[in-house]
């Protein structure tokens, strides 16, 4: 038997002025599509926005259902917009912000584990990391790669294809 150890590294900001001015805009872009949020359920109002390789922003919102599983995250709503738009580009790095009633949170909100695998298969595709910035008024985290969110995670290596 061997115990394992994993770690996983992230930066923790806690004054935006020491980011780079990119990082600030996306998480800026990330706040505009949370107040387009479809939530009437959860009244928690989530926005993403995706830096491409080529510098284009897509953004995305959380949008819901009436039955509850039918909704789409925001990170998803935003990689899913920018894979099938801009197959030829990239995401370089993903800001996600939330409006928790209307007012942003303060602590960063991290992605629910189905939009990691997303990202991570974003990873895959493009064989580069994706930033990750999580941002609240408080503090804001950035993990230089998607997989530093979901070590031993299931990938196309696992099919055997
Ligand atoms: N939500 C996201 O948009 N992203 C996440 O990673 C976690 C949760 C949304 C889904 C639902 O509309 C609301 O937040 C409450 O769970």
């Amino acid at each position: 038997m061997k115990e394992k150890e994993i770690k996983t590294f992230y930066r923790e900001y806690s004054n935006p002025a020491e980011m780079d001015e990119s990082e600030r805009m996306l998480i800026e872009s990330a706040s505009e599509a949370a107040g387009k949020a479809y939530a009437p359920y959860s009244h928690f109002m989530v926005g993403a926005a995706i830096l491409l390789d080529d510098g284009t922003i897509v953004k995305g919102a959380n949008v819901e259902n009436a039955a509850f599983p039918s909704g789409s995250c925001a990170e998803r709503t935003a990689l899913s917009y920018a894979v099938s738009n801009y197959p030829d580009r990239w995401a370089v790095a993903i800001a996600i912000t939330a409006l928790s009633k209307g007012i942003m949170t303060s602590e960063p909100v991290p992605p629910c584990g189905n939009c990691r695998q997303m990202l991570l298969e974003e990873e895959q595709r493009i064989g580069k990391p994706v930033k990750v910035i999580l941002a609240g008024t408080e503090r804001i985290y950035v993990m230089q790669s998607s997989e530093s969110l979901m070590p031993l995670h299931f990938n196309k290596t696992n099919l055997n294809l």
